[in-house]
């Protein structure tokens, strides 16, 4: 049984504002019951001014009324550069200890005074060599949790749950693929997320700061384009080879290289933690996965085997519904994740 009513999934974006309704999500096939986007205006995300949150609470009005969205639970995602993750080992801890043991070594690697998060973690199994429970720590700031706050009371919403984009990601991935190992790159405007599942389990994540707006912007760059035409020339383009001469690929590859660079540091950080093998199966969302050749891109430079997500694997979706859904592509991936949250 599911302890949370179905309810909205409302993923804050820097490029847009996305939102999913799902009903039955307890079971094998949850239906869409609704959808939609807005775009975001530009640096309000994360804003600690009211008036910023007004505005984003103003175009998630506009959401809820153009997609015509009644159910006023909602579940929100804080952005995952906004949070800070950790996957630690207790040795010889027992379980009773855990919570204490856990806010013990927190101290250590969270960047910023304990006071000023909000420390949760997730248990993990355990690491039966060692004798050693298994955790992802998450301290997410308790001033950003306020602002996400403040847009739903401002709504009127009624806020169930806070999770971070990558454990959304992580739940939509599992249940629409049934993999349990795999590693996710999220493209969206301003960061690259990248987090991986083992054995079902998100046990590692961080947010790689170049997103799918800096290939636009090393379009206009290099080119002299305005933004709309140099969007465009991505768009079409992208990194497939041997288009334009290699033009746009010879811009954009070199960025694309540098998020591959901490892509496999963060494989190696999680193979020298874990002490296993990375997945080799990586799936990609946001509405950057979109760019053409992006993923025979990451395929041959990481060595792996990428594919674009496809979120809706194993959600019944009325007809009326079809032409958004195939047009969207993977960019709902954590709004749907945020809908199927159920306990
Ligand atoms: N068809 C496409 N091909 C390539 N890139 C695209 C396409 N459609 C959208 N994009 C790019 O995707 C980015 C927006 O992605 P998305 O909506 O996932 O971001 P966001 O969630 O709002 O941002 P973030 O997660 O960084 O806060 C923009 O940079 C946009 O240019
Ligand atoms: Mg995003």
């Amino acid at each position: 049984m599911a302890n949370l009513p179905d309810h909205v999934g409302i993923d804050f974006g820097t490029h847009s504002v996305k939102a999913v309704e799902l009903s039955k999500i307890s079971t094998d096939r949850p239906s869409l019951v609704n959808l939609g986007s807005q775009i975001t205006p530009k640096g309000v995300i994360n804003s600690e001014e009211k008036k910023d949150q007004k505005k984003l609470a103003d175009v998630l009005k506009k959401l809820y009324d153009s997609s015509r969205i009644r159910n006023k639970n909602a579940v929100m995602a804080l952005p995952e550069f906004s949070v800070f993750t950790r996957f630690l080992e207790f040795p010889g801890v027992k379980r009773e200890e855990l919570k204490d043991a856990v806010y013990f070594e927190a101290k250590q690697y969270i960047p910023m005074p304990l006071n000023e998060v909000q420390l949760s973690y997730v248990p993990i199994g355990f690491n039966a060599e060692k004798n050693a429970p298994r955790v992802l720590v998450v301290a997410a700031p308790r001033k950003v949790i306020d602002i996400y706050i403040n847009i739903a009371m401002d709504v009127g919403l009624d806020l169930m749950a806070i999770e971070t984009e990558s454990v959304a990601v992580g739940r939509t991935m599992y249940k629409s693929t049934g993999k349990k190992n795999l590693v996710m790159l999220d493209f969206g405007a301003n960061s690259t997320d990248m987090s991986i599942l083992s054995e079902g389990y998100l046990v590692f994540s961080q947010s790689i700061a170049i997103g799918s707006d800096a290939l636009t912007q090393a379009i206009m760059n290099k080119f002299g384009f305005q933004y709309q035409r140099a969007e465009e020339f991505k768009r079409n383009y992208g990194v497939a080879e041997g288009v334009l001469e290699g033009k746009i690929y010879g811009v954009l590859a070199p960025i694309l290289e540098s998020v591959m660079v901490e892509v496999r540091r963060g494989v190696e950080f999680y193979k020298n933690r874990t002490l296993s093998i990375a997945p080799s199966d990586y799936l990609l969302s946001g509405d950057g996965a979109l760019l053409p050749g992006l993923t025979e891109y990451v395929s041959k430079s990481l060595g792996v085997q990428a594919s674009v997500a496809n979120p809706w694997r194993n959600i019944s979706v009325d007809d009326k519904f079809k032409d958004i859904v195939e047009k969207s592509g993977p960019s709902y991936s954590i709004a749907i994740g945020l809908a199927l949250k159920d306990e």
